[in-house]
């Protein structure tokens, strides 16, 4: 439908790349979080355990894999999430994927337009908050997200302008993808699976690539540039350029995620919550604004194909015994894209509508 835009609402839209390049000296009341919901206290809880930073160095070599596989194993139950080092992935590839990510955001307002929509179903689609149509506080963030594999299916849709912007963007996310596949086959190793468990379809699964754009902010203490939520597939692989990624620990607390440099963060996803039986959760997480810079991130979110019904694995299911019993029901991607189009995320998550209460 060509005039698609402004049915859904692109005539209201206002994005927080353009009140930054406004100048404005405070936020408007939509970006305003109620007190409860602000983030200005972070709580440092004593650590057993420091955050997980896992190199992923001689990762082929059978003593180090095991190694390996262990720390994952205790990064996925304490934490849910885990940074990487030594991934396989280029400093130069990153810089070139950032690069291209600051000259799409800091294209003219209507050449981004051309790519907007509120409709979360569209492969490629440039937005701001999280759910522009529904948010009631908005989030202090422009993306741009676009699924990316396989990428010849894809690339033609993707931005023409910056013109390396497909190059480039193009080669961080086919290296991710071959990261998430090495990833995959560890955390299911380390959850005493075969780590070719359903290597078929983690192969031949989604990759959405959401590149954000999180603008210097007057009132950081007011807003957020992300709200909490879990991200709905298996992992996802987050590049931040500063700190600003907070994840919700055991006490119920907001740590933030510190900058590694050359790091990529690993976060644990919905459906791997589903598939472990709940021997794994899926991390809760938000991004904090800053006062005096810009910050992107390049967050890479995995996930089966669109109609696969994800469930919990079999090896993890002993209904017989009671000892762990199925805890959790079946969904896909599509169905997980059904509910946030009907619903808001930060009053109900999605991963509660699929536990089964015994
Ligand atoms: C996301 C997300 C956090 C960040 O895009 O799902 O959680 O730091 N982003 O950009
Ligand atoms: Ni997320």
């Amino acid at each position: 439908m060509d005039n698609q835009a402004k049915s859904s609402g692109a005539s209201s839209f206002t994005s927080a790349m353009n009140l930054d390049q406004q100048g404005v000296s405070s936020i408007p009341q939509r970006y305003v979080l109620p007190p409860s919901q602000r983030p200005n206290i972070i709580h440092h809880d004593e650590h057993v355990l420091p955050l997980p930073i896992i190199d992923l160095s001689d990762f082929h070599d059978q003593s180090r894999r095991y190694q390996i596989i262990n720390e994952i194993r205790n990064a996925c139950k304490e934490f849910g999430f885990f940074q990487v080092i030594n991934h396989g992935i280029d400093q130069s590839t990153i810089n070139e994927a950032l690069k291209a990510a600051e000259e799409f955001f800091n294209l003219p307002h209507e050449e981004k337009m051309c790519l907007f929509s509120d409709d979360v179903h569209k492969p490629v689609r440039y937005g701001t908050s999280l759910n522009h149509a529904r948010d009631e506080v908005f989030c202090w963030r422009d993306f741009i997200k676009h699924y990316s594999h396989p990428l010849s299916d894809w690339l033609h849709l993707w931005p023409s302008n910056p013109p390396s912007y497909r190059k480039n963007m193009g080669n961080y996310a086919e290296a991710v993808q071959g990261l998430q596949n090495k990833l995959m086959e560890m955390i299911f190793e380390s959850l005493g699976l075969n780590p070719s468990y359903l290597e078929e379809e983690v192969n031949g699964g989604s990759q959405l690539l959401a590149v954000n754009c999180y603008p210097a902010c007057p009132e950081p203490e007011l807003t957020l540039g992300i709200h909490p939520h879990s991200d709905y597939g298996s992992i996802t692989v987050l590049l931040q350029t500063r700190s600003g990624l907070e994840f919700k620990n055991k006490n119920n607390n907001w740590e933030a995620v510190p900058l590694v440099e050359g790091g990529l963060v690993v976060q644990l996803g919905d459906q791997m919550e589903v598939l472990s039986n709940g021997v794994y959760k899926s991390v809760i997480h938000r991004a904090t604004v800053n006062v005096d810079k810009k910050r992107f991130s390049i967050v890479s979110l995995h996930s089966f194909a669109m109609d696969k019904k994800i469930g919990p694995a079999k090896e993890l299911v002993d209904d017989d015994h009671h000892q762990l019993p199925k805890c959790y029901n079946e969904f896909s991607f599509s169905e997980f894209l059904h509910f946030i189009s009907n619903n808001d995320i930060t009053k109900e998550r999605f991963l509660d509508t699929l536990k089964i209460m015994k």
